[in-house]
C-alpha cells in the first residue's frame, strides 16, 4: 500500500455523488495521510463541513475571501502543500471552468495556481456526459495534463443507464495506490531522462537555412509526462513557438551540430527520446553575405548528408 502519509486536497463539487467523497476520506484517513478539503457553494448543498470536518480534522476551506483562513493558509499554499489534488465529484459545470481557465472561486483558483497533478473525476448525468460540450471540455482538459478516472458505465442517481457513473472510492484510492507506487519507484532510482523535439536549422547564409517540418510539441509532451512522474527530465529543443514547463531543464539549440554537443553535456541518462527532426543535409559551408537571389544557389552551396554526426 503506498498511499500512505501523503498530503492530498480534495475538491468537492455540486454533484450527487458529493456525499461519497466522505467515504474516500474515511479510506485516506484510515490509512494515514493527511487530507484537506474544499468545499464549493454548489458542493454545499450536497455535503456539510460539519461532516467533512468530522472525518479529516482539519477545517474544510470554502470561500477565497475568508480572512480568518487566508491568514491561516492562503491559496496558493493550499495548492503547495498538496501531494495531490482531486476533485469529486468534477461536474460538468466544474469541467467548463477548468477548460475556460477561470479563477472565480477558491477551489478553481487553488488548481489554476497549482504545479500538482490534478486527479478530476467526473460525475454526471449520461446525456451531460456525451454533450459535444463536456466532450470537448474534457478533450481540452486532457490537453492541459489533468488526470481523469472514469465515469464509469451504470445506474445513476436520476434512474437513467449509462457513462457518466463517478468512480467509486475504492477504485479511486487503487488508482491513487498506482499512483503514488510508480512516483516512489522513479524517485528511489532517481530516474534522468532526456528528450530532444524540434527541428534544426542548417544555414546556408544569414537568413536562409536547410529544415524539417516539426512543431516540437510530441517531445514537449513527453519531456511533461516524464516529469509529472518526478523524473529529472532536460528537454534540448530545436527552434519551436513551445514554452516548456519550469521544472524541466530546457536548453534550445539551433543546429543539428549543438543538439549533438547539448546532448553529449547531459549524459548519461537512464531515459533518452530523441523526437527531433534533426536536418538529414548541411551544407559544407555557411556563406558570410546573403547569397543574391540571382545567383544559382544550389549550386554555391555543397550539400552534405548524416548532419547530426557531424
Ligand atoms: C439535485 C442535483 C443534483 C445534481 N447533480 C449533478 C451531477 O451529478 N453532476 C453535474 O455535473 N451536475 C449536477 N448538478 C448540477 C450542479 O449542481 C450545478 O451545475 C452546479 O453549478 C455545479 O457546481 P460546481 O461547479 O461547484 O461543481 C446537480 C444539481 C442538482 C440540483
Amino acid at each position: 500500500m503506498t498511499v500512505k502519509n501523503k498530503k492530498i486536497l480534495i475538491i468537492i463539487g455540486g454533484g450527487i455523488a458529493a456525499y461519497k467523497s466522505l467515504d474516500l476520506i474515511r479510506l485516506l484517513k484510515k490509512n494515514n495521510n493527511d487530507v484537506k478539503t474544499i468545499l464549493t457553494k454548489s458542493g454545499k448543498e450536497f455535503v456539510t463541513p460539519l461532516s467533512i470536518t468530522t472525518l479529516t480534522k482539519n477545517k474544510t476551506f470554502e470561500d477565497i475571501f475568508d480572512k480568518n483562513t487566508e491568514s491561516e493558509i492562503d491559496h496558493i499554499s493550499l495548492s503547495r502543500w498538496a501531494d495531490l489534488i482531486i476533485v469529486m465529484p468534477t461536474t460538468a459545470n466544474f469541467m467548463t471552468k477548468l477548460s475556460l481557465g477561470k479563477a472565480e472561486d477558491l477551489a478553481t483558483t487553488v488548481i489554476l495556481a497549482s504545479n500538482k497533478d490534478i486527479l478530476l473525476v467526473p460525475a454526471m448525468n449520461v446525456r451531460m456526459w456525451i454533450h459535444k460540450a463536456t466532450q470537448k471540455n474534457l478533450k481540452t482538459l486532457q490537453d492541459y495534463g489533468y488526470l481523469f478516472i472514469g465515469p464509469e458505465k451504470g445506474e445513476m442517481a436520476c434512474g437513467e443507464y449509462g457513462e457518466g457513473k463517478m468512480s467509486s472510492p475504492r477504485q479511486i484510492f487503487t488508482f491513487l495506490d498506482n499512483y503514488f507506487n510508480k512516483k516512489n519507484l522513479v524517485k528511489k532510482k532517481n530516474f534522468k531522462a532526456l528528450v530532444t523535439t524540434g527541428p534544426t536549422r542548417e544555414y546556408l547564409d544569414p537568413v536562409r537555412y536547410i529544415s524539417n517540418e516539426s512543431s516540437g510539441k510530441q517531445g514537449y509532451e513527453i519531456a511533461l509526462a516524464l516529469s509529472r512522474l518526478g523524473i529529472k527530465t532536460t528537454l534540448i529543443t530545436g527552434p519551436t513557438n513551445l514554452v516548456s514547463r519550469t521544472n524541466i531543464k530546457t536548453k534550445k539549440i539551433i543546429s543539428a551540430k549543438q543538439m549533438l554537443e547539448e546532448v553529449k553535456k547531459n549524459l548519461p541518462v537512464d531515459i533518452a527520446i530523441c523526437a527531433a527532426a534533426v536536418a538529414d543535409f548541411k551544407p559544407s559551408k555557411k556563406n558570410k553575405n546573403k547569397l543574391k537571389k540571382n545567383q544559382n544557389i544550389f549550386k554555391s552551396i555543397d550539400l552534405e548528408k548524416k548532419s547530426r554526426y557531424s
